[in-house]
C-alpha cells in the first residue's frame, strides 16, 4: 500500500479493541456517562470497534453490518450537552493514553474524535 492509513500505523484492529475496552471500562464508570448508556456495554462496544475501524481507514466494518451510521441522528435519543461531549471526551483521552498510541496518532485521532463529539451535542446545557 503506497499511502497507510492510522488504522495500520497503530496496530489494526488488535489495538482498537483494546482502545474501545479500555474507553467503555471508564465510560461504565463516570457518573455523567453512565445514566444513559445501557448496563450491558458488551453490544455498544462491539459496534464501536467496528465504527472506530472504519473511521481511522480500515476495513468498513460498520456500514456492512448497519449501513450508513447516521451518528447524530442516532444520538438524538440520548441529552448530549457539552459537559457529556467533555466526559466523553476524557475517557477517550485517557484511554488512548492507557493503550499507548503514539504520536503523531494520539492527537491526530483525538482531534477527529473532537471534532464528531461536539457534532453529536444537542441538547444545551442549562436543558439536561
Ligand atoms: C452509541 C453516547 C459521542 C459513536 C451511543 C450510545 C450512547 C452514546 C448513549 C448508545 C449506546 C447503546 O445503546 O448501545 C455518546 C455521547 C457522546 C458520544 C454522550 C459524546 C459526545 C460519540 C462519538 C462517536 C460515537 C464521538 C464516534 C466517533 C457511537 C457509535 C454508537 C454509539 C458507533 C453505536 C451506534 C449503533 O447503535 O449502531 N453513543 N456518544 N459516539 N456512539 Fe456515541
Amino acid at each position: 500500500k503506497q499511502y497507510g492509513t492510522i488504522y495500520d500505523a497503530i496496530g489494526g484492529f488488535e489495538t482498537i479493541e483494546r482502545l474501545v475496552d479500555a474507553f467503555y471500562s471508564r465510560v461504565e464508570k463516570h457518573p455523567n456517562l453512565k445514566p444513559i448508556f445501557p448496563d450491558d456495554l458488551t453490544e455498544t462496544a462491539r459496534k464501536q470497534k467496528q465504527f472506530l475501524t472504519q473511521f481511522f481507514g480500515g476495513p468498513p466494518l460498520y456500514i456492512q453490518e448497519h449501513g450508513h451510521p447516521r451518528l447524530r441522528a442516532r444520538h438524538i435519543p440520548f441529552e448530549i450537552t457539552p459537559t457529556r461531549r467533555d466526559a466523553w471526551l476524557d475517557c477517550m483521552e485517557e484511554a488512548l493514553e492507557e493503550v499507548n498510541i503514539e504520536e503523531p496518532y494520539r492527537s491526530v485521532m483525538f482531534d477527529r474524535l473532537t471534532m464528531t463529539a461536539t457534532h453529536m451535542i444537542n441538547t444545551p446545557e442549562d436543558e439536561k
